[in-house]
């Protein structure tokens, strides 16, 4: 197993445990992809690295029982956390498969759409799982991916990274590593998206508010547990220094918690095409 998909699985527990949180905060990314995608009622649709279950699910119940969802993901533990819940919520279209974004177990052309939020930073060969993406999809269907913007726009990560950085020794992260960031850069996955051979391929800045009904002590508990990263350089740390550490993150991030809940200002892009 690659260390990006270790680190993934030793997350699937924390993230499992977030999960409301999670999809509360990142509802309105979710959103903005069923649109871009022109995801409706009827629609099969591919959700890949789908993690604990989103957008999947969401999008199960945007396209009723007419249509359906596949949603998948490189490690088991995340496809039993998705499973769980599409059963907690009484879902019944939508189905759960163990795979990786560049071999995917279907048929040429029998999706009408693939999405795939948060998820392709981290394949090890981007090109590969754009072509395997689109070959699975029916022609004229629609690809659509949401990736993080640049990190200084974005506070939910680097008022964390800063404190961070003054503990532990952070080493360069090289523009084509997988990582949050990998794509931050405008034009950059699109236009990867366009010499796999996609059309229509466009890019949408999407600002909105990361919010949920969280304190920043529940913030600080999330973040320190959904990140492999931040998890791994946390247990450098002496017991005093962790200790240290959260109050000053807690500190930095508290204009982002007004009447005690979280709301940070947030820029993610949306990466959208078309097969031929
Ligand atoms: C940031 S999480 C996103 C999960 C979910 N889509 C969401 O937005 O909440 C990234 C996911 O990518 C998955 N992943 C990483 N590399 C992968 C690969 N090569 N193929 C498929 N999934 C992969 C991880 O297991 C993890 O669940």
């Amino acid at each position: 197993m690659s260390e990006v998909l270790r680190e993934w699985s030793e997350n699937a527990s924390a993230w499992q445990k977030h999960n409301a949180t999670i999809r509360t905060m990142f509802a309105p990314l979710t959103a903005a992809m069923i649109e871009e995608a022109g995801i409706t009622g009827g629609r099969k649709v591919l959700d890949v690295a789908g993690g604990p279950g989103e957008p999947s699910l969401t999008i199960a119940e945007t396209v009723g029982p007419a249509g359906s969802v596949m949603c998948t993901d490189a490690v088991a533990e995340m496809v039993a956390a998705a499973e769980t819940e599409a059963k907690r919520r009484g879902l019944t279209n939508v189905a759960f498969r163990q795979c990786l974004a560049d071999s995917l177990p279907f048929d040429d052309n029998s999706f009408d759409a693939v999405v795939s939020r948060l998820g392709v930073m981290f394949f090890p060969d981007v090109p590969a799982a754009l072509r395997e993406m689109l070959r699975v999809l029916k022609p004229q269907g629609a690809l659509c991916f949401a990736i993080w913007g640049k990190n200084e726009l974005n506070p939910f990560t680097f008022c964390v990274q800063n404190v961070i950085s003054r503990y532990v020794e952070m080493p360069p992260v090289g523009p084509d590593d997988p990582g949050a960031f990998r794509f931050a850069e405008s034009g950059k996955l699109a236009g990867l998206l366009a010499q796999a051979g996609a059309v229509d391929v466009r890019e949408r800045e999407l600002n909105f508010r990361l919010e949920a009904p969280i304190s920043v002590q529940q913030f600080w508990e999330m973040r320190s547990a959904t990140s492999g990263t931040l998890r791994e350089k946390l247990a450098t740390l002496s017991e005093d220094e962790a200790r240290r550490a959260a109050l000053e993150v807690q500190e930095s991030v508290q204009e982002f918690f007004p009447n005690g809940q979280m709301s940070f200002p947030a820029q993610m892009l949306l990466i959208s095409g078309r097969k031929r």
